[in-house]
């Protein structure tokens, strides 16, 4: 990797106290189950975590967001919970994770966990008991129960589909053995959706919350944040209904259960509860919505920051990147959040993959959006078809560029690695994710992402644990592995670290001036202190302003950024 400064080094930990501490922090999402296996089960634990807080701290991140670790029957890899007061025996003990979250504090690491509120397990002692309760009763009132159509009930109150195909009502057995009431689930069956309407899910999910931050968790990502509240009093609407309103339908908060302006209200409460911290906890929403209605949940008064998938959804392309950073950044001032910048989470195809792919016209939205990703994964994953070469160049230059943005830049783990997406070399006996089994046939889901780490490049699950891991690892894990990059100029990791330390000197007021590079394909900015990006998304050489090259995603040649690479000059 070409540079002409010296090394930085992290010399400046996160100010621990600070209130605006998450404002332009990098925070790493840790899948605990595919992280680092301390007992050799082949699952991924909390210790596992801890022991790997010194590679965290070298990589240079201000925070860590742990994907769900509750106890849960992993139906849908853990957002299926059982107790949102505890860790999954398989991955350790609240001993443990407090022993974690020491460590990552004393390393200077901020911690954010995953809630899950739309909906528990069908395990939670929750839904148990609504189950062995009668129809009406205050156990089923806390979650969403309705009567069949039909002559005998035995149709679903409607004919809504469930994120992960089939229907999103699954009918129950009565505990005198007839056939049913029905439940919604607008994910999979083991998820019924919680009644939010029912004062006890927000005092428990209140309860939760302190939970949580009394035992020093600094913020949480919340999963599916605008899901919550519904409107299911009238006859419900059909499919074909909803479709005919068309965006408006979602413009004007009155889809039945997307983003509704009333769940708002929850975010009002969970702030007063947020605000009672030093410094406060900090949320960020997971909200799949439209652009427009995104500020909402970003407000101070609401979760205070929202999760931006607009650069994960777009192609690799200087118009839309400038676009979409343009609107991003001044949605962000209005309502006083900062922007969130995402490539790579646990639900979509990688980015070093995806961009390695043909671009797709067809719009692909949601939990499984990229477009060129979610078309993969409908064609089977083959690796032949992926430009793995072209596809790490651009995932760099992406991520180089994200890093110098103003706001909090979220990586997965593994992208520091530059890791690929397994695809179908994962074999369907083997396969975990309800996507998968509730759409049969259709893709592949989202395995593909969650393969446990490459510690090591060789040995029992590549360092991941000492026996085989939970999902399958490729042979080619091998070249990706920590072992093998560590240490090396220009490896995926060596950049991550260069780019971390950098940032963390570098992180300036939350501005950026766009620069004329006389060039479409080529997007420069600078940011107040004159820390300066620029990204040649197309083919042919451009030769750099005047200034000092900190870093750069690719080789320079000759002194110019190639097609498809980032540098930052000061
Ligand atoms: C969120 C999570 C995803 C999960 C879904 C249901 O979108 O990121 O992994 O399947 O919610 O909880």
């Amino acid at each position: 990797m070409p540079t002409t400064a010296t090394m930085a080094t992290r010399t400046d930990a996160l100010r621990m106290d600070d209130p605006t501490w998450w404002r332009q922090a990098s925070v790493y999402q840790i899948y605990p189950r595919s992280f680092a296996d301390s007992n050799g089960d082949g699952m991924g634990d909390i210790n596992g975590i801890t022991a790997k807080v010194p590679y965290l701290r070298e990589l240079g991140i201000d925070a860590v967001w742990l994907s769900p670790f509750y106890p849960s029957a992993l139906a849908d890899g853990g957002y299926d919970v059982d107790d949102y007061r505890n860790v999954d025996p398989r991955l350790g003990t609240l001993e443990d994770f407090d022993a974690m979250a020491k460590a990552l504090h004393d390393a200077g690491i901020k911690l954010i966990v995953d809630i899950v509120p739309n909906h528990s397990s069908d395990r939670h002692e929750w839904f148990r008991e609504a189950l062995a309760a009668p129809r009406g009763s205050a156990a089923r009132d806390r979650y969403v129960f309705r009567d069949g159509l039909g002559e005998n009930g035995e149709l679903p109150p409607s004919d809504w589909v469930s994120v992960f195909g089939g229907p999103a009502w699954e009918r129950i057995t009565e505990p005198d053995g007839t056939p049913g009431q029905w439940y919604m689930h607008i994910f999979a069956k083991e998820q019924p959706d919680f009644n939010w309407d029912n004062r006890e899910v927000r005092e428990d999910f209140l309860s939760t919350l302190r939970f949580w931050s009394d035992r020093g968790v600094d913020g949480f990502r919340i999963d599916v944040a605008h899901a919550l509240t519904k409107n299911l009093e009238e006859t419900l609407p059909t499919t074909a209904d909803l479709e005919a309103q068309g965006e408006a339908l979602y413009l004007e908060g009155r889809h039945p259960y997307w983003d509704r302006d009333e769940v708002h209200e929850i975010y009002a409460e969970w702030r007063r509860l947020f605000n009672e911290y030093t410094p406060p906890r900090t949320a960020v929403a997971e909200a799949w919505v439209h652009a427009d209605r995104r500020a909402r949940y970003a407000s101070p008064e609401g979760l205070g920051q929202a999760f931006n998938f607009d650069l994960l959804q777009a192609d690799f392309d200087a118009a839309q990147f400038r676009t979409i950073i343009t609107k991003n950044l001044a949605e962000a001032e209005a309502s006083g959040a900062s922007s969130t910048w995402v490539f790579s989470n646990h639900d979509v195809v990688r980015h070093a993959t995806r961009y390695g792919l043909p671009a797709s016209e067809d719009s692909a939205e949601g939990i499984m959006a990229g477009q060129a990703g979610k078309q993969w994964l409908l064609a089977g994953g083959r690796q032949e078809d992926v430009d793995v070469e072209l596809g790490l160049r651009r995932a760099r230059a992406a991520s180089l560029l994200m890093f110098a943005l103003p706001g909090s830049a979220y990586l997965y783990q593994g992208e520091e690695l530059g890791l690929q997406e397994v695809g179908c070399e994962i074999p369907d006996s083997e396969r975990q994710d309800p996507a998968f089994f509730r759409n049969k046939g259709v893709d592949i889901g989202r395995d593909g992402c969650r393969v446990p780490l490459p510690w090591t490049s060789g040995g029992a699950s590549f360092g991941f644990g000492a026996g085989a891991s939970h999902l399958p690892q490729p042979a080619w894990f091998t070249g990706s592995s920590v072992e093998a990059q560590e240490g090396q100029v220009g490896s995926t990791l060596s950049l991550y670290r260069r780019a971390m330390a950098l940032r963390s000197q570098l992180q300036t007021a939350e501005a950026l001036e766009w620069l004329d590079t006389g060039r479409d394909d080529v997007v420069a900015f600078r940011r107040p202190n004159g820390w300066t990006s620029v990204t040649n998304f197309g083919t042919e050489a451009f030769e750099l302003p005047a200034g000092e090259v900190l870093v750069s995603s690719s080789p320079l040649e000759a002194g110019s950024l190639p097609g498809a690479a980032t540098a930052w000059l000061r």
